[in-house]
């Protein structure tokens, strides 16, 4: 200890060897080129209980930043993405033991249900990892291996608090006492309220406390690291507190269901250092082929979970000699009606009900667009069909029948856009130009919407990017109302060339919308696509072009036969909610 501290006095942040392996890490604020990989990891998910509404908003943000990343580099092998289960640790040992099951019976059972819940609600993963698995084994073993031919390991004594639901130690300013079910005094968890208990016995320590400066020189090298900034904030307020050393195993005797410490069987595994070797054992680790996609990573978690990606996991591969991950996106908690979401309150909102009712594309719209990554959001059924029945049914879904509906455009295709009608200098006066100044703004609006949305995926603000999409969705129903298309005459000749423009460009407009929303609505968007006779090489975001007659260049849709009409693009919900107005009267 007394060797560290003198080492800080003179400037170092650690021991050499740390700081050595340190540099590398400063690479990662580096744009995305084209060519480079990424690689997307949602959280493993803890297998004591069936998935909520809250671990399908983590899955959902992950995967809908990797869509848009498949849409901008088509490349399927330069894009990976990463779920599974959180199969180890005390938690999930005691949650069977009161299920009376053995550990593996439980996370067979509940593994199977998250990845019931991805497939069915689009999660468009490539890989799904269970702790529990013999190449996960391979390499935290591996891992552990590394960490303590560098030193960073020593057995010493423990003594502390411990929260089993939460899987982590807890200084006594983080625990207070609360009345517990028989009325007697209970230590509880400050931050979760869950039960902690106090945890005296000897353990391997890593050497946490040497990374305090390492881990402050990342950061500030790397102001992007941690989004949205108020989380990369309250990390680096982490950093100016003590950093104590960290327990990373358990005695076997309390601890069984895990991976044993490899020489020593009487000690398992700390289940986080488990959990978090997962982003590696994923690409391969310890084989080389990992490199290829380390540390090209985006970690998307909860703010529950942010210490021990931002501070723990860092460190740790510090200490293995690998960079921090180049990205954490962190996001905040959904509510039920003001209430946390908990087992014993009952008011646990089940996700595939959800989809059930409101339908996949639906649903996941909601959640997106809804979810403010900043801040706790509260979950509601009629917030969900107001939002659905306004935006997707009402906006989204009338523009396309007024721009489709066989009275308006009887010959079933994307009309010519004329350039005497719609000038692409404003403020031309003539007896044929009959574009306004309103009309302008709509077509500049969304000439920037596909960069707009793309800045906001890049800030991990995807409710924004449907923010926008939906107030030009708005701003399209404005100049088809203006324009009103259905008292404009195919037969007049002073009326078709403006008529077949307004179609044009209201046209135009859904095809970007509908690039746009593939992220987060895939069928949706795929029925749009094809009901404007997109075709599947025409939906990158490469080369998304508004309008490209009004800019002067071909289109390459004019003169296109729509798609076949296959019905409804979006049915209004509160015609069929006879569940909701059912679960209001009990
Ligand atoms: N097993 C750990 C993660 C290990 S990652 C190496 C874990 N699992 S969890 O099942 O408890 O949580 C998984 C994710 O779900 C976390 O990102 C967490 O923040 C998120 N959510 C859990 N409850 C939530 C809400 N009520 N709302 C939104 N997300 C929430 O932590």
């Amino acid at each position: 200890m007394l060797r560290i501290s003198v080492l800080r006095l003179l400037g170092y942040s650690g021991t050499r060897r740390v700081s050595r392996h340190y540099g590398s890490g400063s690479q990662c604020t580096r744009d995305d080129p084209q060519d480079t990989r990424a690689y997307f990891t949602t959280p493993i998910f803890y297998v004591n209980a069936a998935p909520h509404i809250g671990h399908l908003y983590s899955a959902l943000l992950a995967d809908a930043l990797c869509r848009h990343r498949r849409l901008r580099v088509p490349r399927t092998a330069a894009t990976r993405f990463s779920t599974g289960t959180d199969e180890h640790g005390l938690k999930i040992q005691q949650a069977a033991a009161t299920a009376g099951v053995a550990p593996i019976e439980l996370c067979d059972r509940v593994s199977a249900q998250f990845q019931q819940l991805f497939q069915k609600a689009g999660i468009s993963s490539t890989d799904f990892i269970r702790t529990t698995e013999a190449r996960h084994r391979v390499a935290v073993q591996h891992f552990w291996g590394v960490l303590k031919s560098r030193g960073l390991l020593y057995k010493g004594l423990y003594e502390g608090w411990y929260c089993a639901s939460d899987e982590c130690f807890l200084p006594e300013a983080k625990v207070t006492w609360q009345p517990g079910p028989s009325g007697d005094s209970c230590p509880v968890s400050l931050e979760s309220g869950h039960p902690v208990s106090w945890t005296k016995e000897e353990n391997y320590i890593f050497r946490l406390s040497q990374f305090q400066e390492p881990l402050q020189r990342w950061l500030r090298s790397n102001p992007q690291a941690i989004t949205p900034e108020p989380f990369y904030h309250g990390v680096l307020q982490w950093l100016e507190e003590e950093l104590p050393d960290l327990s990373v195993s358990r005695r076997s005797s309390h601890l069984h269901w895990g991976i044993p410490v490899p020489g020593d069987d009487s000690q398992t595994i700390y289940v986080w250092l488990d959990a978090l070797v997962n982003y590696l054992t994923i690409i391969g680790y310890p084989n080389a082929e990992f490199k290829s996609w380390w540390p090209a990573t985006s970690h998307i978690i909860g703010k529950d979970i942010l210490k021990f990606h931002a501070i723990y996991w860092p460190a740790l591969l510090l200490g293995a000699g690998l960079s921090p991950p180049h990205r954490i996106y962190v996001h905040s908690h959904w509510t039920v009606c003001g209430q946390k979401m908990s087992k014993s309150l009952g008011n646990v909102v089940d996700p595939r009900t959800c989809l059930d009712r409101y339908t996949v594309d639906g649903f996941r719209y909601f959640l997106l667009r809804q979810g403010v990554p900043s801040w706790d959001c509260d979950y509601y059924d009629e917030k969900v069909v107001k939002l659905l029945d306004s935006e997707l049914a009402d906006a989204l879904g009338g523009l396309l029948n007024r721009c489709t509906a066989k009275r308006i455009n009887p010959s079933g295709t994307y009309p010519a856009f004329c350039t005497t009608c719609f000038p692409s200098k404003p403020g031309l006066v003539g007896p044929s130009v009959r574009a306004q100044a309103e009309d302008y703004a709509l077509v500049s609006a969304m000439a920037s919407l596909p960069k707009q949305v793309a800045e906001y995926y890049d800030n991990f603000q995807i409710y924004k990017a449907l923010e926008a999409v939906s107030s030009c969705v708005r701003q399209t129903n404005g100049f088809v109302q203006r324009h009103a298309p259905w008292k404009l005459n195919w037969e007049s000749p002073a009326d078709a060339l403006w008529l077949g423009t307004v179609l044009h460009v209201a046209l135009e407009c859904l095809r970007v919308f509908a690039t746009l929303l593939q992220p987060v609505t895939p069928n949706l968007a795929d029925k749009l696509l094809s009901r404007l006779g997109v075709s599947a090489t025409e939906r990158g975001l490469g080369d998304l072009f508004f309008l490209p007659r009004f800019y002067g260049h071909p289109c390459p849709f004019e003169g296109r036969r729509l798609g076949p009409e296959t019905g409804l693009l979006f049915p209004r919900l509160d015609q069929s909610r006879a569940w909701l107005v059912k679960a209001h009267r009990t």
